[in-house]
């Protein structure tokens, strides 16, 4: 093939690339399995292997590039990088508004934008010739660190943008985008286990996790940490507005490929903004990621240009701060918890605290070197805080007049607490763990695991049932589950026939799982959800799982020496093999099915504007996405259909233009069924 043809194959693959990372670390809403990915990419690495003169700067395969050498250089904002003026009351929010709104004059129209306050780090992104050419971390405000090399490993950053997509959206080709670096709570969790796996102190939340992470000297780690970039906000080159508005301005960054949190919504009244700030609260629980407020912007780039600024702050934007979900309470005892891998766990029993709306009883402490330096004595107060989950943490002792310090000292147990058997804390590991491979509380957790509702979902195999179960010798294995019957259920207490035979229904439905599911459930250390889905994505069924080396299993997104080697171990251990070969027996599924969506509005593009009747905005997008329909901000000629509600605007005025057709919510829901 000559050089020309090769060129192009491989600028045609790289598209292909950035469209799937687009869909997948964007949308979150893949076309293609995680092993067609890492197909396409291996075909790239091999042909710039084999051509190295055709290597760009902005190709997929370059994300991870060399090392900073002498730390981070120190760069000079284009405009500087300020903070917001908080609010934290209904009462304050509507003292800002009528301040601009005297500010704005009696005949400005006054109209705002609210978005979610990401809880991460914010960040400015230079691109020269649609081209990434440098991240700046926001340093003193004035001048930030140039952070290039870390930022480029994040999948939600475009490393550049076809001529194209600067056209539709309006943007030259030099310009700037500022938003948030945040780590999702899933990334935060992974990493946290990983973490104390290793005996290092778990990191304290999501935004330190993602400062830490973003500073590292390693890009290869700064990849792995999967961080999430969010725009809110499009300069031009000399750190101009980009548009006139920031709604235009939400929209524009999402046609360019940007992630713009789906969160936002205009609001034309103070009204309509506490609103949007009572239902992101609502949310909040809910979201992958944490925020810790609602971020409030006058629309209009000439008027906030008129607002000005007070010292460091704007005077066209406010932060709505949630009340922190932080509270103090003593420490009453310190209980230790045996998990499913036998790993003990000191968990702190609280004097009830209510926590963001939460009644909190427990936290827990994670091992003894975190007891240790917390410098915890049983009888304290501590402050504990909750993140986006419910599980709750101890952040540190509070020592001051009105809370004096405890008095014991906690002394780790040298016998399993639920057994009996030896304790032992293996060289370079911050756990300690009951040796006794068949101590009950083992057995318990893992039951307790393979029916909770992210594994196999056998809805009423909770707690008390499973206590009762292995206490009558019904269950000695979690294959067992599958050969229990009625009349054995019947001889627990409080079932009745009712819940006996719809535990059994639950059980039965459970044998559907797909095999990503069951691989997740078996509990293999180091093998959580999403490695598992992995693994069943790779390998496509059990035999083939267990047959693998080391060697075939690190082929495999995310999966390392560690993991590999525990997968290794875990199939070679008789007993598991016999627990596999039961489970294959009671019938489950053994073999991964791809998930596929339908494809009724494959290739067809979608714009939404307005209020729609029934469906929210995320609603009607779902229900689009889940039929292979695109949603795009944005209408050009390519758009296939706007989906117009109530108060539709200037994005209706654009389609009618260009002869795109309108549609309501019940046409939409109409196309979208099956
Ligand atoms: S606007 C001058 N929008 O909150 C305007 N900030 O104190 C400042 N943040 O430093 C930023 N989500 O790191 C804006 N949707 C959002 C935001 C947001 C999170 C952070 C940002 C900023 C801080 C404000």
């Amino acid at each position: 093939m000559g050089e020309m043809n090769i060129a192009r194959q491989i600028e045609s693959l790289r598209e292909k690339i950035r469209h799937h990372e687009y869909r997948y670390y964007v949308l979150d809403s893949p076309e293609i399995s995680d092993a067609e990915f890492d197909g396409l990419m291996r075909q790239l690495q091999k042909l710039e292997a084999e051509h190295p003169e055709l290597v760009t700067e902005d190709s997929p395969t370059r994300r991870v590039g060399g090392k900073p050498k002498e730390g981070f250089a120190k760069v000079r904002h284009s405009r500087p990088m300020l903070s917001l003026d908080n609010v934290t009351s209904e009462e304050e929010l509507r003292d800002w508004d009528r301040r601009v709104r005297e500010l704005a004059g009696a005949h400005a129209k006054v109209e705002y934008v609210c978005e979610y306050k990401l809880d991460g780090l914010s960040m400015a992104l230079h691109y020269r010739d649609g081209k990434l050419a440098r991240g700046l971390t926001r340093g003193d405000g004035e001048t930030g660190e140039d952070v290039t090399t870390n930022v480029r490993t994040i999948r939600s950053v475009p490393l550049s943008m076809s001529k194209d997509k600067l056209e539709s959206a309006g943007m030259a080709s030099n310009f700037e985008v500022r938003g948030e670096i945040v780590m999702p709570l899933k990334a935060f969790d992974r990493l946290n286990v990983e973490r104390e796996e290793r005996g290092l102190q778990p990191a304290a939340n999501p935004r330190n996790a993602a400062a830490g992470t973003i500073r590292t000297l390693e890009p290869n780690i700064v990849a792995q940490r999967r961080l999430d970039f969010y725009a809110y906000f499009a300069l031009t080159e000399t750190g101009e507005d980009a548009f006139a508005e920031q709604d235009e301005a939400l929209e524009a960054l999402a046609t360019l490929g940007f992630r713009v949190n789906e969160h936002r919504d205009a609001a034309k009244t103070v009204d309509a903004v506490l609103q949007f700030v009572a239902r992101a609260e609502e949310r909040r629980n809910r979201l992958g990621y944490e925020i810790d407020g609602v971020v409030v912007k006058v629309n209009s780039a000439a008027l906030q240009k008129r607002l000005g600024y007070t010292g460091r702050a704007p005077r066209w934007a406010a932060a709505y701060k949630f009340a922190a979900r932080a509270s103090v309470t003593q420490v009453e005892s310190i209980r230790v918890q045996v998990g499913r891998t036998g790993k003990l766990t000191p968990v702190a029993v609280l004097t009830p605290a209510e926590v963001g709306g939460v009644t909190v009883t427990h936290a827990t402490l994670h091992n003894a070197d975190e007891i240790e330096r917390l410098g915890l004595l049983i009888g304290d107060y501590v402050r504990i805080e909750r993140g986006g989950d419910v599980i709750p943490k101890v952040v540190e002792v509070v020592d001051d007049e009105a809370h004096p310090r405890g008095h014991r000292k906690f002394h780790f147990p040298e016998k399993c607490p639920e057994c009996g058997s030896e304790v032992v804390r293996a060289p370079g590991e911050a756990d300690y763990r009951c040796v006794n491979v068949d101590c009950p509380a083992r057995l318990r957790e893992s039951l307790l695991h393979f029916g909770s509702r992210s594994v196999m979902n056998i809805e009423g195999l909770g707690e008390a049932v499973v206590v009762q179960l292995m206490e009558n010798g019904l269950v000695k294995t979690i294959s067992d589950l599958y050969s229990l019957t009625e009349e054995q259920l019947l001889t627990l207490e409080r079932i009745g026939k009712k819940s006996a035979g719809a535990l059994l229904g639950e059980i039965e439905k459970s044998k559907e799982a797909p095999l990503d599911r069951v691989l997740f459930g078996l509990g293999i250390r180091f093998v959580g959800e999403r490695t598992a889905q992995a693994l069943a994505d790779e390998f496509g069924s059990m035999d083939a799982l267990m047959e693998a080396s080391q060697e075939d299993l690190e082929q495999v997104n995310d999966v390392g020496p560690r993991v590999s080697e525990s997968i290794v171990e875990f199939f070679h251990e008789k007993r598991n093999r016999n627990l596999v070969e039961r489970l294959r027996e009671a019938g489950l599924r053994f073999t991964a099915e791809k998930r596929r969506r339908s494809s009724k509005l494959e290739g067809r593009t979608f714009v939404l504007t307005g209020t729609l009747p029934n469906l929210t905005r995320e609603e009607a997008k779902e229900k689009i996405e889940a039929a292979g329909g695109r949603v795009s901000g944005s209408v050009s000629k390519k758009t296939n259909y706007v989906v117009a509600g109530e108060e539709a605007g200037s994005k209706l005025d654009k389609a009618r233009a260009l002869g795109v057709p309108v549609i309501d919510e019940a046409a939409l829901v109409e196309m979208v069924k099956g």
